[in-house]
């Protein structure tokens, strides 16, 4: 696709085709320089076929990059990880010239994996913007176009219907909160489920539910905590939060500014529930006027449509949204009945023009590529993954104890996030079966405040099912290595 195309199409607004930029957009000189690049590009990551040791002299080269980095940032990172710069779908080059599977892709952020030609294509031509950043005060089409390619998708089911871009998703859940107190004529309570997990900010360090990400923070947001659902106790659980939510309503009336919810929760745990549990507590909110807001800067894409609140099928409700991640640029989406007023929301900068335009390609290649539906690639994906993850349980049972409030299962998650839970989620045991994965040639991270899980978040936009059959191997070795130790 040209810049001309991608500038042309799928907004409400037309450009004129008699621009510099539209002439430099349709230049076939440019079309040709772009596809020598991108099919070096292909060459190169051909070579990339499978998990591989590091090349000759590799590891010098990693230790020292790796102790430049522990130096500069004042402390080492949680793997010994500095990538190449390149990779082959859900393969990974690291600076050692070693390969592994990259289950994590930076919590879910490389959605296309690695060196995807497609996306590669996309920022090269975005790369010839006159401008890397863009911003509130001036931008090009591509951020016009990203938003309104959102608000597309936001809308179905619900009366999504604006968008604000930023950076980060601290940031557009900074936005979103800020939405919700001024609506509320600054309500000062928020409502919250246990064990979320909302970004790093001074607000959202409060609203998370995680004492360590707030140690020597001064508190001053209001958070009434709410229990999330127990899979061990469907109906008990459902009736315990609509108790818990009436609780906190009669005891702060009119003082709540909204419900957030991670619909499956992310850092707790990929923790999912059915509508069944989400009804009522939306319907309580909407009958007493607190904002609800679903933040999806994890779950966006993931789950088996590009909402999870349309999985749910919850639109109706939802007020305020928030993505981020594989989107590249983040975003808070809003009701018309949620506009905030002039000088709330603004900022230096709303996102770089490559993230704006992979982003939207992104978002038009998940809605046109077959990912979604009960029998899309997604839901193929996480079958494959729990049919290898139960055939694993079923031939070492004593790897996989019972884990309390999974419903029995030693593993699960929705869509794209899964999970796995071994030696009964134990937190030192799910740290080493990570560490030693990664040194497998399997990259995961972990997820969970007890029991503990080790999460992965695949690639789906390019891993194929039949892939978990070289990951499972390694995962079983993984695992026989920790218990191994764990018998010494
Ligand atoms: C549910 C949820 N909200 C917000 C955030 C914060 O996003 P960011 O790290 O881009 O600020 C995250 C990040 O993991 C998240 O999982």
């Amino acid at each position: 696709m040209t810049q001309a195309d991608t500038t042309q199409t799928g907004g409400t607004s037309k450009q004129a085709d008699q621009t510099a930029a539209a002439a430099l957009a349709a230049n076939p000189a440019v079309d040709d320089a772009i596809e020598r690049i991108v099919g070096e590009i292909e060459s190169a990551r051909a070579s990339i076929t499978g998990v591989r040791g590091p090349v000759t002299g590799g590891r010098e080269s990693l230790k020292d990059f790796l102790e430049r980095q522990k130096q500069n940032k004042g402390r080492g990172g949680f793997f010994p990880y500095i990538g190449s710069g390149i990779g082959n779908g859900p393969l990974v080059e690291l600076l050692d010239g070693s390969v592994k599977w990259d289950l994590i892709n930076g919590i879910g952020v490389h959605m296309f994996g690695h060196s995807d030609p497609d996306l590669i294509r996309t920022g090269l031509r975005a790369a010839m913007g006159d401008t890397v950043q863009q911003g509130n005060l001036q931008c090009n089409a591509d951020a016009v176009m990203f938003g309104e390619t959102l608000v597309e998708q936001a809308s179905r089911g619900s009366a999504l219907r604006h968008c604000f871009l930023t950076n980060s998703g601290a940031m557009a859940n900074e936005s979103a909160l800020k939405i919700c107190q001024q609506k509320s004529n600054a309500a000062p309570r928020v409502i919250a489920f246990r064990d979320c997990f909302m970004g790093r900010s001074t607000a959202m360090s409060q609203i998370g539910d995680n004492a360590g990400g707030r140690i020597g923070l001064p508190l001053n947001v209001q958070v009434d905590y709410m229990p999330f659902f127990d899979a061990d106790d469907p109906e008990g659980s459902i009736e315990a939060a609509c108790e818990r939510l009436d609780e906190y309503i009669s005891r702060y009336p009119g003082q709540h500014a909204c419900f957030v919810m991670e619909l499956v929760q992310g850092e707790g745990g990929f923790k999912t529930a059915p509508r069944e549990f989400f009804e009522p507590l939306m319907g309580m909110c909407r009958e007493n006027g607190i904002a609800v807001w679903a933040d999806e800067v994890q779950s966006f894409g993931r789950t088996t449509e590009m909402f999870c609140f349309q999985t749910l099928g919850l639109g109706e409700f939802i007020d305020v949204v928030t993505i981020g991640k594989m989107s590249q640029v983040c975003a808070t989406l809003f009701t018309e009945a949620m506009n905030p007023k002039p000088g709330l929301l603004s900022g230096t900068f709303l996102g770089d023009t490559v993230g704006l335009q992979v982003g939207r390609r992104i978002v038009d290649r998940l809605r046109d590529g077959g990912y979604y539906g009960p029998d899309g690639r997604i839901a193929q994906l996480h079958d494959a993954f729990v049919s290898r993850a139960r055939k694993l349980a079923k031939s070492h049972p004593e790897w996989f104890p019972a884990v309390p409030g999974s419903g029995g299962e030693p593993f699960g998650g929705i869509g794209g996030m899964m999970r796995m839970t071994p030696f009964g989620g134990d937190r030192t045991k799910i740290n080493t079966v990570v560490q030693t994965l990664y040194r497998h040639g399997v990259i995961s991270f972990f997820c969970g405040h007890g029991p503990y899980h080790v999460r992965f978040l695949p690639p789906i936009g390019v891993m194929e099912p039949e892939q978990f059959d070289d990951v499972f191997l390694l995962v079983e070795a993984a695992l026989e290595q920790v218990a191994e130790k764990s018998d010494d």
